[in-house]
Parts: C-alpha cells; sequence; structure tokens
C-alpha cells in the first residue's frame, strides 16, 4: 500500500482511538459507582436538588442576650418582654417565629435590604437598619436568627391546620414546599418549606396535590398531611 492511500486510514485509526478513549473517560466520570450521599459531596459542579441554605442549630436564649447586647429594641418591640421601648417604627417581632424559616432572619440581619416591605423604606427605597456584618459573630447571628424563630404570638394554639397546594417535595430531608391560604390566627398566605415530622410521612404527597395538613405551631413542623385530590391525569 502507498503511503499516500495509507494516510487516511491512519488518520481514521487514531481519530476512533481517541474517541474511544474519551467516551471511556467521560463514561468513567458519568457512570462510576457512588452512594447517593457521595455523589452530592463529589464531583457534582451543582448543589444537590431541592438544596437550600441551612442554618445550624441556635440557642434561643443566648440569642435573647444578642439583641440586648446590639439594643434591637431600639427600633423593635417585643410583646410580652421587657426591654426598653422602641423610639423607631420597625416591625414589632413577637410573632415572628410562625412566619417565616430561621433563614429569613438571618438574612433580615445579614442583608436587610433583601426584603424591604413598603411602609419601612426611606425616602431612598432602602431598609433604615443597618447590617450587623461587622459587629456581629457568626455565632451572635446563629443565636439571635434562633431566638426570633422562637418567638410565637401568645396565645396561639397548640396546632394549627391549613390547606394548599405541594410545590416540592424535598423527601431526603423530610421536607414539603406548599403554597397555602392564610393559616388563621398563625400566618398569612405564603409559599413556605416546613419540615414534617415524622420525615416519612411526606411520602404521602406528591408535587402538585392539593392537601390539607396540620403544623405543630411550637416545633413549627408539619405533623399531619394529607392529599386531597392530585393534578388531573395523575392518580
Ligand atoms: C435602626 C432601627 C433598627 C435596628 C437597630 C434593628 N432593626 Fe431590624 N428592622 C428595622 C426595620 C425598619 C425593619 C423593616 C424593614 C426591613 O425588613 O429591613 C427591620 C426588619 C427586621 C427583621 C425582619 C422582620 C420582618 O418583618 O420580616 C428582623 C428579623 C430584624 N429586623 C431583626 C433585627 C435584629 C435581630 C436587630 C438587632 C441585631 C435589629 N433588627 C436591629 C429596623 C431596625
Amino acid at each position: 500500500m502507498s503511503f499516500q492511500r495509507l494516510l487516511p486510514v491512519s488518520f481514521l485509526v487514531i481519530g476512533s482511538a481517541v474517541l474511544v478513549l474519551s467516551f471511556q473517560s467521560f463514561a468513567s466520570k458519568h457512570t462510576k459507582k457512588t452512594t447517593p450521599d457521595a455523589e452530592k459531596r463529589q464531583g457534582q459542579t451543582h448543589h444537590p436538588i431541592g438544596w437550600r441554605f441551612t442554618m445550624p442549630k441556635g440557642d434561643a436564649a443566648k440569642g435573647r442576650a444578642v439583641f440586648e447586647k446590639f439594643e434591637c429594641h431600639y427600633c423593635h418591640e417585643v410583646r410580652g418582654e421587657n426591654f426598653p421601648l422602641p423610639t423607631e417604627n420597625a416591625p414589632e417581632l413577637s410573632q415572628m417565629g410562625g412566619l417565616h424559616p430561621v433563614e429569613f432572619f438571618a438574612e433580615s440581619i445579614m442583608n436587610p435590604n433583601a426584603v424591604v416591605p413598603k411602609n419601612y423604606r426611606d425616602a431612598e427605597g432602602q431598609s433604615p437598619m443597618s447590617d450587623f456584618t461587622e459587629k456581629m459573630t457568626v455565632r451572635e447571628l446563629i443565636d439571635v436568627s434562633a431566638y426570633i424563630a422562637s418567638l410565637r404570638p401568645k396565645g396561639s394554639p397548640k396546632t394549627v391546620a391549613g390547606v394548599g397546594k405541594v410545590i416540592a417535595v424535598v423527601g431526603d430531608k423530610g421536607e414539603v414546599v406548599i403554597e397555602h391560604g392564610e393559616i388563621k390566627g398563625f400566618m398569612d398566605a405564603m409559599t413556605m418549606g416546613y419540615k414534617v415530622s415524622p420525615p416519612s410521612l411526606v411520602k404521602a404527597v406528591s408535587q402538585g396535590d392539593q392537601i390539607q395538613f396540620t403544623i405543630d405551631t411550637e416545633r413549627n413542623v408539619i405533623t399531619r398531611i394529607e392529599k386531597k385530590s392530585s393534578p388531573a391525569g395523575r392518580k
């Protein structure tokens, strides 16, 4: 065989060898046997499905002391507490615990401008609250957020019932995201993630289901969840 006829053939051979090799390395990267947990931690370029920023457990009693140390009561009233009364206009906090996840409070303190209700904006449309990023330790932030998350309206019932629609189920965390109407005496209509206790209860519902649920207001977890109907076309 002449060299001229051999040349395209050798290109073909080298070319396919390169293809096979690169496919092998691609395949080994993507089909390697790992446990789901290990997969979550290694080699994943994206965060796991359903990932949310989560706060470590805080100490509400220490957080109360942090609240006093930074004189948050200069602006915020907390009904039922004996802090000096505020001299500025800011949300009253005694009912906050049921309203938002603890991460929301941490954000309010680190980044007050992330969410500012219209009636509190200053002339520039900003929050009048300064961020505490330079002054507070991370531990203080965790504890004061836990303190606010522990606040409940006085005399709210031990359990409340709601109806809504499942937006997402995070099975491995025992969490469900629900778009719900007003829960009388406890919470306005909103879309929010809830822990479910025991976590296996989430198995009873899927995304899109209309549901009924019961919240334990002290622990802020769902203790009963029941499907009313599924989206059309699904059993
Ligand atoms: C100068 C007054 C001022 C001080 C001091 C202040 N805040 Fe605020 N805070 C506000 C105002 C006004 C808002 C409402 C606007 C907003 O959401 O930023 C607010 C909002 C919040 C919210 C969100 C409440 C909601 O309705 O969602 C939290 C939580 C909060 N503050 C916690 C704190 C903590 C904890 C401290 C002390 C470390 C503190 N604040 C100190 C004025 C203040």
